[in-house]
């Protein structure tokens, strides 16, 4: 198979087939772009818009809460093989965090982080933008009542062994309730044969305030170059500590195809580790995870 140009998104390792119409819509999308001859970095951003959008996935307006049941931080990458590449990191009140992102291209920086992002965005025309979808408010729920029953550990590994209450960083008492890995991420490959990457996240809840998972982290959560797009979804501190995305890229250059490699990639974890990955090359596609992943590809063979 040789692919000429094309996309895959995902809504995040573990989302429901129900969400794949999401999925499918942002793809179509960013296909048409590059269809138009549009670039991999504006067909990628564009198709995360679309999902940040939708208000079903942990992105965007969907994006859950923190552990004080009213903050929404959102992290977002983008990058492209021109070396192209922008993060914002626990940006607050704006919607669409990966079209801010795309704009720090523009600047003396690659990355961003807190009220500077968010100022930033401000100066950039980014309108103010504060929403708390029912999904999040769901999720808040569950957490709430798993930290009530001390049960938070149980059915997160990562809070498995610490006190809530030792470890809350905020003056609110509220606990949030959420139980998501959700991210959603995309890659592409245009007619010039360049390939990108973008991923938005709400986090990985539950999160206590500042916590920052691998979305944003270039490497970790997504990575662009001449051999191919690789997108990472799960628990952002177990992708963190493998650098997925560059692993599974390094894992291409030395000769693996794109899906042996993204299957490689979700191998390394435990099955009690969500995981997901997608990836784009020359010659093929992959979408591959330990949960369940709404997604979708559209491609142009030769
Ligand atoms: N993978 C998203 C996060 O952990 O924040």
């Amino acid at each position: 198979m040789t692919i000429l140009y094309g996309v895959v998104v995902h809504g995040g390792a573990g989302s429901p087939a129900e969400l794949s119409d999401g999925c499918k819509a942002a793809c179509e999308s960013a296909f048409s772009l590059l269809e138009a001859g549009i670039s991999a970095l504006d067909a990628v951003a564009e198709a995360a818009r679309i999902l940040e959008d939708d208000g079903r996935f942990n992105a965007g307006s969907g994006s859950v809460l923190r552990l004080d049941g009213k903050t929404i931080e959102m992290d977002a990458g983008v990058m492209d093989s021109e070396n192209n590449i922008g993060m914002v990191i626990s940006i607050r009140g704006v919607k669409n965090p990966v079209l801010v992102a795309r704009a720090v291209i523009a600047t003396p920086h690659v990355a961003l982080s807190g009220q500077g992002a968010t100022a930033f965005a401000k100066k950039s025309g980014f309108a103010p933008f504060y929403q708390v979808s029912e999904l999040a408010l769901e999720r808040h729920k569950r957490v709430k009542q798993l930290i009530k029953e001390g049960r938070l550990g149980e059915e997160n590994s990562r809070w498995k062994g610490y006190d809530v209450d030792t470890l809350w960083n905020s003056d609110e008492v509220s606990y949030g309730e959420v139980f998501s890995s959700d991210t959603i991420g995309v890659v592409a490959m245009d007619k010039d044969g360049t390939t990108a990457v973008a991923g938005s996240t709400g986090g990985s809840s539950p999160m206590m305030l500042g916590r920052v998972g691998d979305t944003p982290m270039i490497g970790c959560g997504f990575y662009a170059g001449p051999a191919c797009a690789v997108a990472a979804t799960g628990i952002g501190e177990e992708i963190i500590k493998k650098i997925l995305a560059k692993t599974v890229y390094d894992t291409v250059l030395s000769g693996d195809d794109i899906k042996t490699a993204c299957e490689k990639g979700i191998n390394m974890y435990p099955h009690e580790i969500a995981v997901g990955l997608i990836g784009i090359s020359k010659t093929g596609y992959a979408v591959t995870s330990n949960r369940g992943m709404a997604s979708y590809a559209l491609m142009r063979e030769g």
